[in-house]
């Protein structure tokens, strides 16, 4: 199936001043409820991954984790949970950061990569990249490589994607508003 960007574009609605007044909240929870959709994302997604050298694929709670697991699924390849605070068991990493709407905290598990992996970080949306720069630099403290960061969705009103390719993280994203 051919990625069609107007028509995921289409599915995303937008709502305005949530979860806090000015932000405009893109909504992908219909991309779900479709199975077209779901499927046009996801396999957009497994063919640019198929056939590189990830090693890993590393989901972002709570969004991230949809397309994660499914990428990891059907690579073939282990999928490593970025949770927020107080979720993961035993010996963690933690980072704390700023997002549109608030400040957070996310954990990996210590041990759950090392300097021979190359990851793929995965989540639904880059909106000021605080999340997912938080995420590379705790996959970068475990030592491991960051192949790529993949959303569905980009805001680069938002300055997120140029925040992290200046970061030195490479990053791609199907659609943006
Ligand atoms: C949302 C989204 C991304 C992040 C993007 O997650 O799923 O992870 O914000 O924003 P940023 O680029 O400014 O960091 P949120 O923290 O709202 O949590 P959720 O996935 O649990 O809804
Ligand atoms: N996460 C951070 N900013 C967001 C936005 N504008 N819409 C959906 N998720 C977000």
């Amino acid at each position: 199936m051919i990625f069609d960007e107007y028509y995921i574009k289409s599915l995303i609605r937008s709502v305005n001043d949530w979860p806090a007044p000015g932000v405009v909240f893109r909504d992908v929870t219909p991309i779900y409820q479709s199975p077209k959709a779901h499927r046009m994302v996801i396999d957009s997604l497994i063919q640019r991954y198929v056939d590189t050298e990830i090693t890993h694929i590393a989901a972002l709670d709570a969004r991230g984790f949809l397309p994660g697991a499914v990428i990891a699924y059907a690579l073939n390849k282990p999928l490593v949970l970025l949770r927020k605070q107080g979720k993961l068991p035993a010996e963690t990493e933690t980072e704390t950061y700023d997002l549109e709407y608030g400040q957070a905290t996310i954990e990996v598990q210590r041990g759950a990569l090392d300097a021979n992996d190359s990851v793929l970080l995965i989540d639904d949306l880059i909106a000021t990249g605080g999340t997912l720069l938080a995420a590379a630099t705790l996959i970068r403290r475990l030592g491991a490589h960051i192949y790529e960061a993949a959303a569905i969705i980009d805001l680069p009103d938002l300055g997120g994607s140029t925040k992290l390719q200046d970061a030195n993280i490479p990053t791609f994203t199907l659609c943006a508003f």
